[in-house]
């Protein structure tokens, strides 16, 4: 392996961003570039599988060409093309892995093939040199919501994870509750922000249990309910929604802290970092227990290219051997980042 730093390129499509990056082994962003799918489905209130595949497909051909464009180099300098190859929409993680598995074969460079999970874990030490490993992770999206030891590239022990809803998904559901539209996150976040918080009573899901799980499912219906009976301003509710939540994240931490054993650092990765309420939650926590706190700027923690191409970096390093990912390589709908993570004992599921 020569000395000089690797050139990384990421491709995204799992959800409904399309994202496309060039990134070096030290922790340079060459270009990025990244089109949302918004608009598309807004009339629905929801991502629609079919609607993001298509969108997909026609927007990742054009957009790697000007990613390359803006760095000002070709194909032929790039080290390895990384793209998402699951967890996600299946239609969306085909388009992104064919396109990348087209490229790798084309300029006879190796393709990685990144877990987005592990995009979004690994995301913070783009952002942060001087983050290391073991670090404690809260992992808070909309698909999933995990905490993780991160110990080292490719080695994560999931804590704990919900039964039910990820966070995003309660933020989203209680948007469309409360008649704020899609994406739900930032207009909950920004509507609270006129609200009381200690206006509605909600409920604090598993608060207290033995294991750290999550719990979003009755939290949702508790916002239902408290909109249904009309007693209630939305900013009150939104302010209330977002309160509770931050409890349940705040008290499942501290039981994941108090089982995991010390980790030096806390970091937050996912759609739902960049809600500020949260960071500030979660700063003060882990100043309380004298930990390094670790946010990825807000464009690192919602979907993204830059992600899925330092992961590619990160096994580049950890591995300089590996020669590629074989390019009859499935994408996966699921695709569990700790795969020894006991299942756990749910809603709807039996003991
Ligand atoms: O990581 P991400 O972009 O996509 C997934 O992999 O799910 O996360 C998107 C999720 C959505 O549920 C969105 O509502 C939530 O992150 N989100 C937020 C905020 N910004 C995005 N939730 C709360 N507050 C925000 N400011
Ligand atoms: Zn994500």
């Amino acid at each position: 392996m020569s000395s000089r730093p690797h050139i990384v390129l990421g491709i995204e499509s799992s959800c409904d961003e399309t994202a496309v990056a060039l990134v070096t082994s030290d922790r340079r962003i060459l270009a990025e570039r990244i089109a949302s799918q918004e608009e598309e489905h807004a009339p629905y209130g929801g991502v629609v599988p079919e609607i993001a595949a298509r969108a997909h497909a026609e927007r990742l051909a054009p957009m790697l060409e000007a990613v390359l464009n803006d760095a000002g180099i070709k194909l032929a300098d790039v080290d390895a093309i990384a793209a998402t190859a699951g967890p996600g929409l299946i239609g969306g993680v085909m388009v992104g892995l064919v396109s990348g598995k087209a490229l790798a074969m084309a300029s006879g460079k190796p393709l990685i093939a990144v877990n987005h999970l592990e995009g979004h874990a690994l995301s913070p030490r783009l952002a942060d040199e001087s983050l290391g490993l073991p670090y404690l992770l809260l992992l808070v999206s909309g698909g999933h919501c995990q905490i993780l030891s991160v110990e080292g590239v490719g080695t994560y022990r999931r804590l704990a994870t919900t039964i039910d809803d990820a966070l995003g998904e309660a933020f989203d559901k209680s948007a469309k509750i409360l008649g704020l539209g899609y994406p739900g996150g930032p207009k909950v976040e920004a509507l609270a922000l006129e609200g009381n918080a200690k206006a509605v009573p909600l409920p604090r899901p598993l608060k207290g249990s033995k294991e750290p799980h999550f719990s979003f499912a009755g939290l949702k219906s508790a916002v239902l309910r408290a909109h249904e009976s009309g007693e209630h301003a939305p900013a009150d509710i939104a302010a209330s929604f977002q309160q509770a939540a931050i409890d349940c994240l705040i008290d499942r931490l501290q039981k994941a802290l108090s089982t995991a054993g010390p980790h030096p650092a806390l970091v937050v990765a996912g759609g739902v970092a960049a809600n500020k309420a949260v960071r500030g939650a979660l700063e003060e926590l882990a100043s309380r227990h004298a930990m390094q706190f670790v946010a990825p700027p807000m464009k690192l923690c919602t979907d993204n290219a830059a992600m899925i191409a330092w992961a590619g970096c990160e096994r580049l390093s950890a591995e300089p051997s590996f020669a590629g990912d074989p390019l009859d390589l499935k994408a996966r709908p699921r695709w569990p980042l700790d795969p020894e993570a006991e299942p756990v004992r749910g809603a709807g599921v039996k003991a």
